[in-house]
């Protein structure tokens, strides 16, 4: 599924969202719109060159080792049905992965952090080592994970920055996260972050 074309230009500034961004652990039942949600996935993984192949968060040796996947809800975003997607940043679409309202397992996965389950949409972030452990050894392990952190705080600030409000979920079962969403198991969930409207 395409996504729409994400925008450059905001009303807040950079500061400001630094300044107000939170844990968000409440949110409303509104659903994201499908802008919102290519705007969160730009700012995450998103390809910020013109010709280019280069994303939004830095990566070591430029080797990607990771990827997004969303976990979409009923009250998740309109247009789009409840699901598992995957993110692809080169063409800017998500492919769905698994179908059907998964927001409650993988919140019950997640050591039972219920509201979890209260956002529109949760994103995982996972990380697949060969990537980058074919070049850079067992370091690569120590680099994907500070990819991580970056990829989840341009996240984060982008939520602030249209409104809307992130949490961010280290505590969960890797196997059962990786079961409940049916994706490959060589991609190992690193974050997650519950993403909608601030309750
Ligand atoms: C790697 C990492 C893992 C976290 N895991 C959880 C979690 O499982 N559940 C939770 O409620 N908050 C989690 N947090 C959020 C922290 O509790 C939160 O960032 C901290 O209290 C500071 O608050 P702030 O983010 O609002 O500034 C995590 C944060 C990080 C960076």
């Amino acid at each position: 599924m395409n996504l729409p074309k994400p925008k450059i230009k905001g009303d807040i500034s950079l500061e400001g969202a630094i300044r107000s961004r939170r844990t968000i652990r409440s949110f409303k039942e509104d659903r994201l719109t499908i802008e919102q949600f290519s705007q969160i996935l730009w700012a995450g993984q998103g390809i910020t060159e013109e010709r280019g192949y280069k994303r939004s968060a830095p990566s070591g040796g430029a080797l990607y080792p990771m990827d997004i996947y969303a976990v979409i809800g009923k009250n998740g975003v309109a247009g789009i049905t409840p699901g598992i997607y995957h993110y692809e940043p080169n063409q800017h679409t998500v492919s769905i992965i698994t179908e059907g309202d998964l927001l409650h397992d993988v919140a019950r996965a997640a050591l039972s952090q219920m509201w979890m389950a209260t956002a529109s949409i949760n994103l995982v972030i996972t990380a697949e080592y060969n990537r980058i452990c074919s070049k850079y050894g067992e370091r690569g392990v120590r680099y994907a994970v500070i990819e991580a952190g970056h990829i989840s705080q341009n996240i984060f600030l982008q939520a602030e920055a249209i409104g809307l409000g992130a949490g961010i979920v280290g505590a969960f079962y890797d196997e059962t996260i990786v079961q409940v969403m049916k994706i490959p198991i060589s991609h190992e969930p690193l974050l997650i972050m519950p993403v909608g409207y601030k309750g």
